[in-house]
């Protein structure tokens, strides 16, 4: 007899679909060539771009898996010039005490080769920015707080799958990370139960965008058979 927890509900997982390996193995191959055409651009056109993207790679992140399925995210999609402002205003204040003052200088070193600076104008220039907030709890109808689990990992992962589906759709993105990142709760009226986690420029890199020049790991250096 299996047994079955009272509050369990299971039903048939249809939607998996089985290939014959060799087409898994061409699958996982155009995979990787997608994915490796992918790379951080730090200066976009103000061409617009269409919503619907932006809220089906929102839904691709929201299918992620996660600590206990709390779904421990949330993301808030930026337009509005005004507020594509005072992002870049907070953003560049936080970014002027990094570069200048809170940086140690082997991070600064680290840096030098993607050659940027506190200057943020991509932030205004992008069409739209996806802030993405974590949730340690959630606070239910009854005002009692239900605890989140794995909340970095889960948003970690939720994140990667979002930048992955903006990214086979046609639009590139920057992951910006201004250190500490608590204006974006004011600016965006974000609770204080979430954090914020990072922010998503996208949109189309700008004509004649250029990237640093560097490589990733061959998979001998990050991957082990064992
Ligand atoms: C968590 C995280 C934070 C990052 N923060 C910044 C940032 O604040 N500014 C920036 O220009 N790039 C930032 N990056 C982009 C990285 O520099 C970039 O992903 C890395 O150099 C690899 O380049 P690629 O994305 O083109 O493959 C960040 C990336 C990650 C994953």
């Amino acid at each position: 007899m299996i047994y079955m927890s009272k509050t369990s509900d299971f039903r048939p997982y249809h939607e998996f679909t089985r290939f014959e390996p060799s087409e898994m193995v061409q699958r996982a191959e155009d995979f990787y060539t997608l994915l490796s055409k992918r790379r951080s651009v730090r200066s976009f056109s103000s061409e617009e771009i269409p919503d619907e993207v932006l809220d089906y790679a929102i839904k691709c992140a929201g299918t992620a898996p996660n600590g206990a399925n709390k779904q421990p995210w949330h993301f808030v999609i930026v337009k509005d010039p005004q507020k594509k402002r005072e992002i870049r205003i907070a953003a560049e204040k936080e970014e002027h005490l990094f570069y200048n003052e809170r940086a140690p200088e082997d991070w600064l070193a680290d840096l030098e080769q993607f050659d940027t600076n506190e200057h943020k104008p991509f932030i205004e220039e992008a069409p739209a920015l996806i802030a993405i907030f974590s949730q340690s709890y959630h606070i239910k109808e009854s005002g009692k707080q239900e605890k989140h689990y794995y909340v970095k990992e889960s948003v970690g992962i939720a994140t990667g799958m979002l930048i992955t589906a903006l990214h086979q759709a046609g639009l590139a993105t920057l992951t910006h990370t201004p250190s500490p990142m608590g204006f974006l709760n004011e600016l965006l009226g974000r609770p204080k139960h979430e954090k914020a986690f990072l922010l998503l420029v996208c949109g189309y890199p700008k004509e004649g965008v250029e990237v640093p020049n560097i490589q990733k790991k061959p998979l001998n250096h990050i991957r082990t058979i064992i």
